[in-house]
C-alpha cells in the first residue's frame, strides 16, 4: 500500500509533520508513507492550470498515484493554513485527483482545540472535492497542547493514549484504503 501525506505547516519542527513521521514509522510493515513537500508549490492561478509548472505535475501526480492521502495539519485563525488550501486548489483542477481518493485528517495544536475549527473547515472542503472520507466520528485525531505530547529532544509523540488512538484510526483507514 502506498500513501502520501499532506502536511499544513512549512515550520521545521512542525508537530504536524513529526506527527505525519510518527504515523510513517509505526506503520512501516502496513505501507509507504511519502510525505510530500507543498512548499514548493507556486501560488494556484487559473492562468496556469492547463500548462501547470514541473512542481505541480510533480505533486499531483503523486497524490493520484497514492492509494490514500494523509492529510495533517494545523489550525491557522480558525481556519486551514493556505498553503494547504493552495495545495487542494491545485489538486482539485484539470486531472481532478482526489475523486474518490481515500483521505483521512489529523491536526496538533498547542492550544485545548486540537485545530477542530480546521478540521470541519477541512471536511467541507473535501466534500467539495468528492474525496472517499474516513467518517470522522469516532476517528477524529485532534492533538491538543502538542508541546506536551511529543519529546523536545527527540521530536517523538510520546503519548500513549495519542499512539493508542492514532493506531487504531490508522487501522480503520488502511480498511478504507482497501475497499
Ligand atoms: C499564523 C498562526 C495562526 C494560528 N492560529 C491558531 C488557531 O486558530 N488555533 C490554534 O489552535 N492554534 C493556532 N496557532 C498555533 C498553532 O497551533 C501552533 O503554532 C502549532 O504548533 C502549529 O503547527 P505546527 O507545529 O505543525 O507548525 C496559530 C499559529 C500561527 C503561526
Amino acid at each position: 500500500m502506498n500513501l502520501v501525506a499532506i502536511v499544513g505547516s512549512l515550520r521545521d519542527g512542525s508537530y504536524n509533520r513529526l506527527l505525519a513521521k510518527t504515523i510513517q514509522e509505526r506503520n512501516h510493515d502496513n505501507f509507504n508513507l511519502e510525505i510530500l513537500d507543498i512548499g514548493v508549490l507556486p501560488h494556484y492561478n487559473q492562468d496556469e492550470e492547463l500548462n501547470p509548472p514541473e512542481s505541480v505535475i510533480q505533486f499531483k501526480k503523486k497524490v493520484k498515484e497514492a492509494d490514500g492521502v494523509l492529510i495533517i495539519t494545523p489550525e491557522y485563525n480558525w481556519s486551514i493554513p493556505g498553503v494547504l488550501k493552495n495545495a487542494l486548489d491545485w489538486l482539485s483542477r484539470v486531472d481532478k485527483v482526489l475523486i474518490g481518493k481515500p483521505v483521512m485528517t489529523a491536526g496538533a495544536a498547542t492550544g485545548i482545540m486540537g485545530t477542530i475549527r480546521a478540521q470541519l473547515q477541512l471536511r467541507q472542503i473535501l466534500a467539495a472535492l468528492q474525496v472517499k472520507l474516513l467518517p470522522p466520528a469516532g476517528n477524529e485525531i485532534l492533538i491538543s497542547q502538542a508541546q506536551t505530547k511529543f519529546d523536545p529532544e527527540t521530536g517523538k509523540l510520546t503519548d500513549e493514549a495519542t499512539l493508542a488512538f492514532l493506531d487504531t484510526v490508522t487501522e480503520r483507514f488502511m480498511e478504507l484504503v482497501k475497499e
